[in-house]
């Protein structure tokens, strides 16, 4: 696992914000992904964002809205750390330019949000790869001079052959075929290692089989995406997987908020990231928890 810890000890605004997110215990981060609507409209869970949220904060480390949802739904005394996402510009009604971003937050107004850092998608292999690694590169070159952390999310847009590899089956609902698998570990191991290459001070990606190679080949800390909806079981096991792999922790969305128990499953993703559940134990904690106020 690269350690977040690992950064040279003299101090700085970025190990101390780091500090903020990262327990200091495991070393690791429970990062609460709200930021979807920024492209998805209101997806199912985050509709009534501030009802969505606040049971949730008392239980992640961080929180990634946009600028626009911390402004309307989140208290302004919250302590919870933000981590605002920085670009937008894209939605769904047009799905072919999903990879089409642009910056959307500046870092004044980060540093103004109290913001501790940003996170900005990076779309390799698709059309607009340049202008995204250009939206991560600008914003971190800015954000670094105050000290704020730039998380660089590997994203696929709308691509069917990468969609694929995020959602961890196949167009048809059907599984992964071994080559897809093997394709998927090419191309997430390529994506974590140029969003690295290109200054992120943490990568987002998705789980893959053989995430220790994806680990290996990035030269920045790599958090987790949940990705679509997935059962309970399954969703804790591949979170205890990237966790075994070396991932330091997950920025994790739709499996918590869309969770037929969302404070329950996030203790369970916590038990995991912090307190190295097996899939199994948290599992069992899940069921502990469901349906308690
Ligand atoms: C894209 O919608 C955002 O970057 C999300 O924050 C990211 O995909 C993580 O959320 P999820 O776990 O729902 O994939």
């Amino acid at each position: 696992m690269k350690k977040i810890f690992d950064y040279k000890t003299e101090w700085s605004g970025l190990k101390n914000r780091m500090a903020q997110m990262f327990n200091s215990k495991s070393g690791r981060t429970v990062l609460l992904a709200v930021d979807h609507g920024y492209f998805q409209g209101a997806p199912a869970g985050l509709e009534d964002l501030r009802k969505t949220i606040e049971p949730l904060l008392p239980f992640c480390d961080a929180v990634s809205p946009t600028i626009g949802g911390l402004k309307s739904s989140f208290n302004p005394w919250v302590k919870t750390p933000i981590i605002l996402r920085a670009t937008g510009g894209n939605s769904m009604r047009k799905p072919a330019e999903l990879d089409d971003e642009i910056v959307t937050v500046s870092v004044q107004e980060m540093v103004n949000l109290n913001a501790i850092g940003f996170t900005t998608s990076c779309y390799i292999g698709l059309p607009h790869q340049t202008d995204t690694i250009a939206n991560l590169t600008t914003l971190t070159d800015e954000a670094h001079r105050y000290g704020l952390i730039s998380i660089g999310i590997t994203a696929v847009g709308s691509d069917p052959v990468l969609g694929k590899f995020v959602k961890g089956e196949r167009e048809d609902g059907g599984e992964l075929t071994a080559e897809d698998k093997k394709d998927a570990l090419k191309y997430l191991k390529h994506a974590c290692r140029v969003v690295s290459e290109n200054g992120a001070d943490i990568v987002k990606t998705y789980y893959c089989d053989g995430f220790e190679e994806v680990v290996e080949a990035c030269l920045a800390p790599i958090v987790i995406a949940g990705g679509t909806k997935r059962p309970t079981k399954e969703a804790l096991e591949f979170t205890y997987n990237a966790v075994k792999a070396g991932a330091i922790g997950v920025d994790m969305g739709r499996n918590i908020f869309q969770n037929e128990n969302p404070v329950a499953m996030i203790q369970a993703v916590r038990a995991v990231v912090h307190d190295n559940m097996t899939a199994a134990q948290a599992l069992d904690l899940y069921n502990s928890l469901k349906g308690k106020k």
